[in-house]
């Protein structure tokens, strides 16, 4: 790619900043794609890379760095091509390989890095492994890639430990074995259709580091790790004691039999020697859902991954001590390892910021799962998702955008249930409504069957009153959040003081309780009010603020930016 640095003053400050080809990623923004709610390029429904492609100017005018694709494997789709059934080709759906790499170039071109999503700790049922396992039959080499066990019980039908899949239920299933008979179990964290490989096999780790040369050969700037604590299981799988914790949220435990086990440090090492082999050198950014910013910069030391995903921030109540105390030991822990913080807000995993922001005003802690649904204030959680968005952009690091919150899109809370497809509604015994609501597909132009995604009929419905928050809508109205984005994004490039950094960036403002802000160098300071009435702006001039209203007050749910010198 051509990003070395030429000698303007502008370059070079970029390249100080962590812009040049080798440590772009320190203070990079990175656009999440989830291919099939993107844009819809052959009109059946489901979006895919002709989708892509077609936006990828879209997303260059938005002025993010980078794109993560989700997942686009073949893949039965039983949990939203996260459960891969072969890790070097695409989905027909959603195109061919040489479109894959097409849109690389295309990409590149335009100056966005791309990351991939690579996912480790499971394949699907239909991989040619499990396939070959079930048919190998117990104690065979094919079956040791994965987790098979014997069953408790007399006539081991019981499961082998008491460990819970996140999807709900046990996380074993029981196989027929060839000749018929009731069988061996298989291990699957997730759903029965994504069996857990066993990474004490050398072959899993031989195919994996062979997986992600496949990619980095045809372009890929890196990868984000699919469930990257997960991968390692305690010796003798032992029972966990409880049926009560939800998987995807920090254990609270550091013992735990199969989370953020310590031997999982040892496949990144090998993974990091890999991506250092490439010129430039690729990437790494890891989901980890751990017990403490310290558990995640375990990942993050130098030999390690990259980045990872702060999941505290994204966690932390609408409050100023609370987001400050979230950045600050983020930023201290990250320190430690000379790392930088990866802030985000929404993923296709969790609730919309936008109705999490206008659900916080009811109390209680912030809901990531959707256990808890009650009213949100849509109109609320915009007012803060855009004050909340001057913040992240504004602290030292790199940032994580999720399609559709540069539109301040609401989770859709009410799709039909018999359209809901997240494995969660099933094998909660619909008691979950599952993460369909915040991967409906976005809406382009304020007309049309399926606002300008494609089809007449997207997979999911949107909301008719998307038309209002389409791309179309937003570019004509200088005050929408759209433009609040083009805006920041186009200061955080040019302000000196913005984009890579760490904690030593930052000297925190004393505001009073309502109010968090810091001042970075050259000149720069950000305050954002999340009390109940206004307070006053610090001296500055006044460069953004996420609400047109403000003057010498910021007023409640509001941030701005000012330049001091
Ligand atoms: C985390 C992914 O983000 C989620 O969508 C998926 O269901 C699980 N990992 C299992 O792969």
């Amino acid at each position: 790619m051509a990003t070395e640095t030429t000698g303007t003053p502008e370059q070079a400050r970029r390249t100080a900043a962590g812009s040049d080809s080798v440590s772009w990623w320190r203070g990079a923004v990175t656009y999440q794609l989830y291919i099939r709610s993107f844009a819809d390029g052959n009109g059946d429904g489901l979006g895919d890379l002709a989708g892509i492609r077609s936006r990828l100017g879209y997303l260059a005018g938005l002025g993010v760095d980078a794109i993560w694709v989700n997942p686009w494997y073949p893949s039965p789709q039983a949990d939203g091509g996260y459960d891969v059934a072969d890790y070097r080709d695409i989905y027909p759906p959603f195109g061919s390989l040489d479109d894959a790499v097409a849109l690389i170039e295309d990409a590149h071109r335009l100056g966005l890095r791309v990351l991939l999503d690579i996912v480790p700790n499971h394949t699907s049922d239909e991989h040619p492994w499990f396939v070959a396992a079930l048919a190998a039959g117990p104690g065979s080499p094919q079956r040791a890639r994965y987790l098979f066990r014997p069953g408790r019980g007399e006539d081991g039908s019981l499961p082998p430990n008491d460990w819970r899949a996140v999807f709900g239920g046990p996380a074993w299933d029981r196989v027929s074995e060839p000749d018929g008979s009731p069988g061996e179990w298989y291990l699957h964290l997730f759903d029965p259709k994504q069996p857990d490989l066993d990474w004490t096999n050398p072959q899993v780790r031989e195919e994996f580091c062979d997986i992600l040369r496949f990619w980095f050969d045809r372009g890929a700037d890196g990868f984000r790790i699919d469930v990257a604590h997960g991968l390692v299981k305690q010796d003798g799988l032992p029972d966990l004691g409880t049926d009560t914790e939800h998987v995807l949220t920090p254990p609270d435990r550091t013992d735990h039999p199969h989370w953020d086990r310590p031997e999982v440090h040892d496949i990144y090492r090998q993974w990091r020697a890999l991506a250092d082999s490439y010129h430039p050198p690729r990437v790494f950014v890891a989901e980890a859902w751990v017990a403490s910013p310290e558990r995640l910069a375990a990942y993050l030391r130098p030999d390690e991954l990259h980045t990872a995903f702060d999941f505290d921030f994204l966690r932390a109540p609408w409050s100023a001590p609370d987001l400050r105390r979230a950045a600050e030991a983020s930023l201290e822990a990250h320190e430690s390892v000379g790392a930088p913080v990866m802030w985000t807000l929404s993923n296709h995993d969790i609730t919309r910021h936008v109705s999490r922001l206008g659900r916080a005003h009811i109390g209680g802690p912030v809901e990531l799962f959707r256990k808890r649904s009650g009213p949100v204030d849509v109109e609320l959680g915009r007012r803060r998702a855009r004050a909340l968005l001057l913040l992240e952009l504004a602290l030292p690091g790199g940032v994580y955008l999720y399609q559709g919150e540069e539109l301040g899109l609401e989770e859709v809370q009410d799709l039909p249930e018999e359209l809901l497809q997240d494995p969660t509604w099933e094998r909660s015994g619909h008691t979950e409504r599952g993460r369909d609501g915040c991967r409906v597909p976005l809406p382009w132009t304020t007309s049309g069957p399926s606002l300008g995604f494609g089809a007449a009929a997207p997979w999911l419905p949107q909301p008719q009153a998307w038309s209002q928050l389409s791309v179309a809508a937003q570019e004509r109205d200088p005050s929408s959040m759209l433009n609040l984005y083009k805006q920041a994004l186009g200061l955080r490039r040019r302000l000196p003081a913005l984009g890579a950094g760490s904690g030593r960036d930052v000297t925190w403002l004393d505001l009073g309780d309502d109010v968090a802000g810091f001042s970075r160098e050259p000149g720069f300071v950000c305050v954002v009010n999340t009390g109940s009435t206004p307070v006053p702006l610090p001296r500055g001039r006044l460069v953004l603020a996420s609400n047109t209203a403000v003057r010498d007050q910021l007023p409640p749910d509001t941030a701005a930016w000012l330049t001091t010198s």
